[in-house]
């Protein structure tokens, strides 16, 4: 076993009750992995069902697999009374998914007739619900109105997503898939309690692309994991987070704002638009300091080289980082080094304008670019280290938000 093997997994809902409510619809599947997730990142989950939810999915698996309980039945007499005040009561957020297009209406009018409807009636905890119907149904202007009602009470409604439904071909309907329900229920309790609330913090990831030709580029081994772990904390705890990335958008994403960018001077674009209003720049991609100096724009061709090998013309990129300059801006950079970390990282604070910086050893094969965990070091101008020990990257992005929060030039009102 390596030491990253031990290092414990993040807990982002350490300590949070979630009522899952489910709904009649063949995507119910869908809820049992959800439950499983939510109880992975720390949280104690009940489950409410509807009499068509549990024709789906029989309420023995959600006892077999949460640790809290299951309401399935109004009428059950070994259920403890009032079963739905106390599961509503209890809630820090209660997720309905799927909601099927029944429940969304009885939702906007307060119905309250069944374990899922008299749940949501008797709590005050945010709601996110998580339509799922086939897409001719979710466009019918009466179930469109019941979920502008909903939202207009401040309910989350996650969803639905574009895809194959079960009623044939494809659409507009799909339940979300349950790593993104997880992630709607970090996001709302965040929305509603997070120390990040009406703070909107840019977040960037990956290795920037240079491009040779239309189908090579110059790159690095950065794997983007860092900056999402980064920009996931920041929207557990409430922030508008912009995600700045090389890479595709990361499963579990949901309530980032996810652009995707390829080279340096992409990045360094985009971060500009996003920069008017943010209070912070979180800096993890790995941009290359130089980039071809013309991108060829036809594939380039072994036999269009004179002589045997090639040269390849580069010029400087901007410093992204050092460039960006915004009111109210604090930006926290990374530095990869091989070599004297504390002293290379050290230079770098004064050099581009940081707040501080995380220093990480890429040497190290539990740390850096690959791994899920990083060890860092977190410095500021003052000359002040802080040792982190091997931690999950989520954690580290914990700590650097705790550090960002405990800044002396960090808002202390929100704006
Ligand atoms: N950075 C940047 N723009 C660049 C290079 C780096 O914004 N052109 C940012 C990185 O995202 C990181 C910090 O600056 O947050 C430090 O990156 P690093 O690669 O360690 O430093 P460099 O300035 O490239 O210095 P060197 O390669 O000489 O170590």
């Amino acid at each position: 076993m390596s030491a990253a093997d031990a290092v414990p997994a993040p807990m982002p809902l350490r300590g949070r009750r979630v009522t899952l409510g489910v709904t009649g619809s063949v995507s119910a599947y869908k809820s049992v992995e959800a439950a499983r997730r939510l109880e992975d990142a720390g949280a104690l989950v009940d489950v409410a069902l509807t009499p068509s939810a549990a024709r789906f999915i029989p309420p023995l698996t959600f006892r077999s697999l949460v640790q809290g309980e299951v309401a399935a039945d109004l009428w059950d007499p070994s259920a403890p009374a009032e079963q739905h005040v106390a599961m509503g009561r209890r809630a820090d957020t209660m997720l309905v998914a799927p909601a099927s297009a029944t429940t969304i209406a009885k939702l906007a009018q307060g119905l309250g007739d069944n374990p899922v409807t008299l749940t949501a009636l008797a709590t005050s905890a945010p709601l996110v619900v998580a339509p799922a119907m086939d897409s001719v149904m979710y466009a019918q202007p009466g179930v469109q109105a019941n979920l502008e009602l909903l939202k207009a009470r401040g309910v989350f409604i996650a969803g639905p997503a574009i895809g194959r439904l079960a009623s044939g071909g494809s659409g507009l309907g799909r339940l979300i898939e349950p790593v993104e329900l997880a992630a709607a229920v970090r996001s709302a309790i965040g929305r509603t309690v997070g120390d990040l609330r009406g703070r909107h913090i840019i977040v960037t990831a990956g290795g920037t692309r240079e491009p040779i030709d239309p189908v090579r580029f110059v790159g690095n081994h950065s794997s983007g994991k860092m900056g999402v772990a980064v920009a996931e904390a920041a929207r557990d705890q409430g922030a508008a987070v912009t995600l700045v990335t090389t890479q595709s958008p990361p499963a579990g994403s949901y309530g980032i704002v996810v652009r995707r960018v390829d080279t340096a001077l992409e990045m360094q674009e985009t971060i500009r638009k996003a920069a008017r209003g943010a209070d912070a720049l979180v800096m993890a991609a790995a941009v290359a300091d130089y980039r071809p100096a013309e991108a060829a724009e036809s594939k380039l061709k072994k036999q269009d080289a004179e002589e045997p090998g090639m040269v390849l013309e580069l010029v400087e990129n901007p410093d992204v980082i050092a460039s960006i300059d915004a009111p109210h801006l604090l930006k926290v950079g990374f530095a990869a080094e091989t070599d004297d970390l504390i002293a290379n990282a050290r230079a770098k604070i004064e050099k581009k304008g940081l707040a501080f910086i995380a220093a990480n050893d890429v040497t190290e094969s539990d740390a850096g670019f690959q791994a899920e965990t990083n060890r860092v070091v977190l410095l500021d101008a003052s000359g002040e280290a802080e040792r982190l020990p091997l931690l999950h990257k989520y954690d580290v992005g914990v700590r650097i938000l705790e550090r960002l929060k405990s800044h002396p030039r960090w808002p202390a009102r929100q704006r």
